[in-house]
C-alpha cells in the first residue's frame, strides 16, 4: 500500500473557506489535494484512519456559522477539512481500544485519511454483515437520534397517533418504522412525490402527503388525523409546527428533533398557535443525540434482527467522491436526497 512505511500519499480534502449565512453554496468549500504521512507520532493515542464513507447532517449548518457565545456546537474552522460523521478503517492505533484493521463510525474528516485525536468518542464496528454504509445512517447517529427521539422522548403508547415530518429522510423513515412496528398509526410529510410513494410503499406508513403541494397543511393533518395527533416527531418547525400544535390532542408530545426549514435563515419564523399548549397540556421536548449514545447496544440489539428479517428497511441517497461531497450537504436543504444523504469516499 501506498505510505505504508510513513511516506507522504495524496490527501484530498474538502475546506471548509469561511463562515456563512444564509443558504451554503458549493463555494463556501473547495476540494483540494494535500500530502501526509501515513505514521502515528510517538506516544500518540490518537488513530490513523482511512475514511470509506461520509455522513451528511442537517446540523453541520450549524457549524458554519460564526461563533456566537454562548457555543453549544463546534464551529468549523475556515480554511480546514470539514468533520463530520463517517465509517473508517484503522491504519494505525495509539489507542488500546483500537487495533489496525478495525472498523469504526464517528467524527472524523471530510478527506481521504484523518488523525483522530479523540477516539474514545468513536464506536468500533462489530457487525459486518450489513453494508458498512448504514453506519453513517441507519445504524450510526440518525438511527440513534430516531430511537432515543421516539422512545425515550415520546413515550409512545401503543395505538396512538404519530406524525412526523421530513419523514422519508435519514432519521424520519426510521421513526415510522419503529412507530409502526411499536403499533402506532404513522402519517409522515415530504417533499415530492417520489418521497411520498416511499413512505406509503416501502417504509409502510399508513398515509403521507406532499407539505408543498397542500394548500392548507391545517386541513391536510385534519384530512389525516381526524381524531387528532398525540406524537409528533417534528424535524423542520417553521409553518408546519403552527400546524401541527391545532391538530394535537390533550396531552400530546412533541419530540423537536430539528428545525431544518429555520437553519438558513437571517431572521427565524414565528410560531402563532402556542395557547394550544395549555389546554391540551401539550409537552414539547428538545433533545440531542448525544445525550443517549450509552443506549447505542440496546439499540443494535433491537434493530439488527429487524434488518437482516426484513422488517425494517432503508433507503441511501450515495453521491461517489469527495468532489461531490459539497453538493451533497448542500442538496439537503433543497430536498435533493431521496433518502439517508452518504459520500462515498472509498469502497475499501
Ligand atoms: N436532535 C438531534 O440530535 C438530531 C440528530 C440528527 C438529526 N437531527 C435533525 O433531524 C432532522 C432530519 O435530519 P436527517 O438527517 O434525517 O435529514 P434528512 O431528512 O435526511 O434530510 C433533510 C430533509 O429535510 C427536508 N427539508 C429541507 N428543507 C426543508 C424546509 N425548508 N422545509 C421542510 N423540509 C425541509 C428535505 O426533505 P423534503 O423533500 O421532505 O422537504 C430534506 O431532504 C433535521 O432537522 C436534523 O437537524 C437532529
Amino acid at each position: 500500500m501506498a505510505g505504508e512505511n510513513g511516506e507522504a500519499v495524496r490527501n484530498k480534502q474538502v475546506i471548509f473557506r469561511d463562515y456563512v449565512s444564509g443558504f451554503p453554496e458549493n463555494t463556501d468549500m473547495e476540494v483540494r489535494e494535500s500530502t501526509m504521512k501515513l505514521r502515528l507520532l510517538e506516544g500518540s493515542n490518537g488513530l490513523l484512519v482511512k475514511n470509506l464513507y461520509l455522513s451528511c447532517d442537517p446540523y453541520m449548518r450549524f457549524r458554519m456559522t460564526k461563533p456566537n457565545v454562548p457555543v453549544y456546537v463546534e464551529p468549523f474552522r475556515p480554511g480546514s477539512p470539514i468533520t463530520g460523521y463517517g465509517v473508517a478503517r484503522v491504519l494505525e492505533s495509539g489507542h488500546p481500544n483500537f487495533k489496525k484493521g478495525d472498523l469504526l463510525w464517528g467524527l472524523t474528516g471530510w478527506e481521504e485519511y484523518t488523525l483522530i485525536t479523540a477516539p474514545e468518542t468513536c464506536f468500533k464496528i462489530e457487525h459486518t454483515d450489513v453494508p458498512l454504509s448504514y453506519y453513517t445512517g441507519l445504524l450510526g447517529m440518525a438511527g440513534m437520534t430516531a430511537y432515543a427521539g421516539f422512545f425515550e422522548v415520546c413515550s409512545p403508547k401503543k395505538g396512538e397517533t404519530v406524525f412526523i415530518s421530513a419523514a422519508s429522510g435519514a432519521v424520519g423513515q426510521l421513526v415510522g418504522q419503529l412507530a409502526k412496528l411499536f403499533g402506532c398509526y404513522v402519517v409522515g410529510s415530504a417533499g415530492s412525490k417520489e418521497k411520498v410513494d416511499l413512505l406509503k410503499n416501502k417504509f409502510g406508513f399508513d398515509d403521507a402527503f406532499n407539505y408543498k403541494e397542500e394548500q392548507d397543511l391545517d386541513a391536510a393533518l385534519k384530512r389525516c388525523f381526524p381524531e387528532g395527533i398525540d406524537i409528533y416527531f417534528e424535524n423542520v418547525g417553521g409553518k408546519m409546527l403552527d400546524a401541527v400544535l391545532l391538530s394535537m390532542k390533550l396531552h400530546g408530545r412533541v419530540a423537536v428533533c430539528g428545525m431544518i426549514s429555520q437553519y438558513n435563515l437571517e431572521q427565524p419564523e414565528g410560531i402563532h398557535n402556542l395557547t394550544n399548549f395549555i389546554l391540551k397540556r401539550i409537552r414539547m421536548e428538545g433533545f440531542v443525540v448525544t445525550d443517549y449514545y450509552h443506549l447505542y447496544p440496546k439499540f443494535l440489539e433491537m434493530v439488527l434482527p429487524q434488518i437482516k428479517e426484513g422488517k425494517i428497511v432503508y433507503v441511501e441517497d450515495t453521491a461517489e467522491g469527495l468532489e461531490n461531497a459539497p453538493t451533497a450537504l448542500i442538496g439537503l436543504f433543497y430536498g435533493c436526497n431521496v433518502g439517508k444523504q452518504v459520500v462515498v469516499v472509498s469502497h475499501i
